[in-house]
């Protein structure tokens, strides 16, 4: 009784949710979308899209093209694309464009990155040589292994981040778009932690005034995108938008944000498999991660600064998931190990290794090794697309600040203060699917196993 009781509140706070359901402007004309750092990730995702425009490929990775879900009852068996269910910007209405500190053109910096088929890129050619980076901001003192010409010049970061501002805002007339959005694909930087200067916007906007060492390009950038009411991503580990006078920023502007790190590779799969062990009440007793790749992001992160940046992206990713303190026979003191080794032959060709230490009934060892020849930049790409795509939806569904329900495509998923970033893969799509079915007015899962016969 007491059991059934429980279910109908959950199913009348489901149903009021729903009767305060989004009202989702249609995705009408066209996108701009703006990445700050053109380089292997961004000139994968730009040529992707051209390539899946031309028919040549399909956009395999992601979601927000290929993905279904379902909607109604387990009985009525309706799985359509997500793309029916709400309206997502059409990718033949999406133009690129960016900033980089190497004026190279989209189709060099693809040439150069070495990701694609030198006979893929040949036939986009056209299109990719008419997407020229934008001067960059830039700071050697936040990426140790970078230098580049192309850079704006400005006496204080507050004069840089109206430069951008100007730049989007002529990146729309020229182009002729409806809205923007921002995804971050720049260099790591190197490491910081919150400070004093990011605690609210009037400090934010004084530290700028001020030159504050505190604030790095990748939150200049940030800052730009925001105060323009524009959606921002930020797929590297660098705090960048994750800042407490950032988020308020998004708040009062109506913009919403998603950060940090694009979860590809070792954390992808880390993510997949440490829920199923603990699903089954299995041990861990350490997980060791290594890996080889030989890219720009490679060599930048070859830097110990940008390393810390990264590592602590990495690492908090298992601890969550397993909840070692309410499981101490099963997690407690697990050893974690990440490192990266910058290699030149693999190029983009990362390969990753994992050594997984589990322990089973009556504490007997046992062993998982993962080998994973993967491609780094072929992972992130679908990313860049769905965070541009559903952050766009999110904007035109009025919702503003944190993007929770984004975290599905993020390392270090960013979190209101207080609350627990949730890594578990699996309720990550749960969130990022219900979320869609709210957006829709269609009914929440519950997973109750009610969803049938109600
Ligand atoms: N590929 C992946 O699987 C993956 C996964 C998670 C995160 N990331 C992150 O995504 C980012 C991009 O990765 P990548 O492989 O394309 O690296 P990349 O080195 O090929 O490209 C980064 C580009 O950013 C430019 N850049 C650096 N600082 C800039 C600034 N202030 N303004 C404008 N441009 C700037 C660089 O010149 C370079 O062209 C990195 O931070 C990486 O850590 C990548």
């Amino acid at each position: 009784m007491e059991q059934t009781a429980e279910i109908n509140i959950n199913l009348r706070q489901i149903k009021s949710n729903i009767m305060a359901k989004k009202t989702v402007k249609a995705a009408k004309g066209k996108l701009g979308i703006l990445l700050p750092g053109m380089g292997a990730v961004a000139t994968t995702t730009i040529a992707g899209v051209h390539a899946v425009n031309k028919g040549l490929s399909d956009p395999i990775g992601s979601l927000s093209q290929m993905g279904r879900m379902r909607i109604g009852r387990r009985t009525e068996n309706n799985k359509p694309f997500i793309k029916d269910v709400v309206s997502l910007q059409n990718l033949k209405n999406v133009v690129f464009g960016g900033w980089d500190l190497f004026d190279d053109n989209v189709y060099e910096a693809a040439v150069h990155a070495e990701v694609l088929d030198p006979a893929l890129l040949k036939k986009l050619k056209s299109p990719l040589s008419k997407i020229k980076p934008m001067k960059a901001v830039f700071d050697k003192n936040y990426v140790k292994r970078l230098d580049g010409s192309h850079v704006k010049k400005g006496k204080t970061k507050m004069a840089l981040a109206k430069a951008l501002m100007k730049d989007m805002e002529n990146f729309k007339k020229e182009n002729k778009c409806d809205r923007l959005v921002v995804v971050w694909c720049g260099s790591t930087e190197i490491y910081l932690e919150e400070s004093k200067v990011h605690k609210s916007i009037k400090a934010f906007e004084k530290g700028l005034e001020n030159n504050d060492p505190n604030i790095p390009p990748s939150m200049i950038y940030a800052y730009a995108a925001i105060k323009m009411g524009v959606p921002y991503a930020n797929g590297a580990p660098n705090l960048s938008c994750d800042v407490p006078a950032l988020v308020q920023l998004a708040k009062e502007t109506q913009t919403p944000i998603a950060g940090k790190d694009f979860k590809t590779g070792q954390t992808l799969m880390k993510t997949i498999l440490a829920p199923g062990l603990k699903a089954r009440a299995l041990g861990l007793e350490g997980w060791f991660s290594t890996n080889i790749l030989g890219n720009r992001d490679g060599a930048v992160l070859d830097d110990p600064d940008n390393f810390k940046t990264k590592e602590v992206s990495k690492l908090g990713v298992l601890e969550q998931i397993l909840e070692p303190e309410l499981y101490p026979e099963l997690y407690k003191d697990f050893y974690h190990k990440v490192r990266i080794n910058y290699y030149p032959p693999r190029g983009d060709a990362k390969e990753g290794w994992d050594n997984i230490d589990i322990k089973g009934w009556l504490n007997y060892p046992m062993q998982i090794k993962i080998d994973f020849l993967c491609r780094d930049s072929i992972l992130a790409a679908p990313i860049v697309l769905d965070l541009a795509i559903f952050l766009d939806l999110a904007k035109r569904a009025n919702m503003s600040g944190i993007q929770e329900w984004l975290s599905f495509y993020l390392k270090s998923p960013q979190a209101a203060k207080g609350v627990q970033p949730m890594h578990d893969i699996f309720k990550q799509q749960i969130k990022l699917e219900n979320t869609i079915r709210h957006m829709a007015g269609e009914d929440v899962l519950t997973h109750l196993g009610l969803d049938y016969d109600e």
